[in-house]
């Protein structure tokens, strides 16, 4: 049989034409039904999870769940818009977020769109909202100490570039004031921060903006603002926002990166909301079983990046809400089990006036240790014990049991030092103040001094330090040692003010 090879080719091209217009066909659904920043969709049997959707009057989506005949949808922005019957169209694509260094001191939304009233953002990057956290191969351990600024935190609690630490507590215990210090303290430092608003009264959205811009932070800082008022898809995909924007600068930049989460119990509820409202089965608490999933894959993605990738590193500071200091329910639990470690803030101490309000004895760090500069190391490496049994001999002497001499000097020099790890809001403190702070109270230097009177004495004794021996101060910020003629000199410096002060009748 003969047969004609142009022929045959011509048949061949029109079917590959064909086959290629036959993917080509758009599926357009119908909406069935809107709910609350929800939509059920019927007739997109091809939809993936996680897909865009595109519905009428710009308004656009994302396939949340697949079910048998029809899908449920989140909708972002403006679902009022959305009507039943309208129709639905599948993007192709998965959701992403635009990225680079035009967002820097920007107030957005979760999508990136500016609310601070400022020009539109054009960038030349995206990044793929869901993406996968480095594996083992692509880490190095935490080993650069991330400073907080915030005595209690840096001596106790100290966090490395790369780490996962969560701010836990009561409303109103100063959860967001430690994160707030810990972007003021960056400045200078080389890290780029990112805070996520997640659920909270857009008034304390706006205070944080002004604060952040007060101090010279929000240069440096990218506000992701989810408010309350806004939709719970909005709320349930700001942290991952957030996250893929710090991701930008630690694997593209090489940059370290810092991501605060405030906080992850409105997250929890709004995805909650979302669950419900689509029909998943509840699980505990009514939260659906994979709100674990969905905090770990978040947390997951904060790391020190090995040395090939560039060093970048992105550390989570996530917040967690809970009600009377019920760390044992079911969202604070999932996510201290994920977290490398915990600083628990107790109403009863913030009320008391011990601000910031860390509790010792069930705050931890579970990796920093190895990121803390030697000079902490040395003066601080026995306070997180000495202070929790204060704690517990102080409850214990209120009983009105005589106490022996030893015990009474444990506890006046507990009392001192409770009062040095007081501080102030705005105030950060280098290392080398902190460190000759924390000195001072533990050698017993400041045994003379009332207690109620510490705090201030010490705080005018920097001062006076950084006017006469600044050099010390420097050299413990420079060498982030405290070697032993240093040590003999602060003692001695420490002396001589106390001789001064006395002279002036001071004390
Ligand atoms: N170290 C501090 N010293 C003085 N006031 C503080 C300190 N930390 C927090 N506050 C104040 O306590 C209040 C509650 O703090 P905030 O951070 O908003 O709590 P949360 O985020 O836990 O609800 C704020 O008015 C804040 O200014
Ligand atoms: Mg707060």
């Amino acid at each position: 049989m003969e047969f004609d090879v142009s022929e045959l080719s011509d048949i061949l091209k029109k079917q590959i034409s064909q086959y290629k217009n036959k993917l080509d066909v758009s599926k357009v659904g119908q909406v069935v039904e809107v709910g609350d920043g929800t939509a059920r969709i019927y007739g997109l049997s091809d939809a993936m999870v996680g897909e865009i959707l595109q519905f009428e009057n710009d308004v656009f989506g994302e396939v949340f769940n697949l079910e048998e005949d029809s899908i449920g949808a989140i909708i972002y922005g403006e679902y009022v818009k959305v009507k039943a019957g309208s129709d639905v169209r599948p993007a192709g694509r998965l959701m992403s977020v635009p990225t680079g260094k035009e967002l820097l001191g920007r107030v957005i939304d979760p999508l990136c769109r500016p609310v601070d009233g400022g020009p539109g953002i054009k960038t030349q990057t995206t990044r793929l909202i869901e993406s996968q956290a480095p594996g083992i191969v692509q880490r190095q351990p935490v080993k650069q100490p991330l400073q907080t600024g915030l005595k209690c935190v840096d001596s106790m609690i100290p966090i490395g570039r790369g780490q996962r630490e969560l701010i836990i507590g009561d409303r109103k215990t100063g959860k967001t004031a430690i994160a707030l210090d810990i972007i003021i303290n960056q400045k200078g430092k080389d890290v780029i921060c990112v805070y996520v608003a997640i659920g909270q009264k857009e008034s304390s959205i706006a205070q944080v903006v002004d604060i952040l811009k007060k101090y010279g932070a929000l240069e440096y800082t990218i506000v992701i603002a989810a408010s309350a008022g806004d939709s719970a898809p909005m709320q349930y995909i700001a942290p991952y926002s957030g996250c893929t924007i710090a991701e930008y600068f630690m694997y593209e930049q090489h940059r370290d990166t810092l991501c605060i989460y405030d906080d992850l119990s409105k997250h929890a509820i709004a995805y909650r909301q979302l669950s419900l409202l689509l029909r998943r089965p509840p699980g505990r608490e009514a939260y659906p079983g994979d709100i674990f999933y969905l905090h770990s894959r978040l947390l997951e993605r904060s790391a020190k990046l090995s040395d090939k990738l560039g060093g970048g590193s992105l550390t989570a500071l996530p917040i967690v809400e809970t009600l009377e200091g019920q760390i044992s329910s079911y969202i604070p639990t999932n996510i201290i089990s994920i977290t490398d470690g915990q600083i628990y803030l107790q109403k009863s101490l913030f009320h008391s006036g011990i601000r910031p309000a860390v509790d010792v004895g069930t705050s931890v760090s579970r990796v920093g240790g190895h990121a803390q500069v030697n000079a902490m190391k040395k003066v601080a490496s026995r306070l997180r014990l000495d202070l929790a049994s204060f704690w517990e001999l102080q409850n214990f002497s209120r009983l009105g049991t005589e106490l022996d001499s030893a015990t009474q000097i444990r506890l006046d020099r507990g009392s001192r030092m409770v009062e040095l790890l007081k501080q102030a809001q705005f105030a950060p403190m280098d290392v080398g103040r902190q460190v000759i702070t924390i000195f001072s109270g533990i050698t017993g230097l400041l045994d003379d001094v009332p207690v109620i009177a510490v705090g201030q004495f010490m705080e005018a004794f920097l001062q006076w330090l950084s006017q006469e021996h600044r050099d010390y101060i420097d050299e413990i910020n420079k060498t982030k040692e405290l070697n032993d003629k240093l040590i003999a000199a602060l003692t001695s410096a420490m002396h001589k003010y106390k001789k001064l002060q006395d002279g002036k009748g001071a004390i």
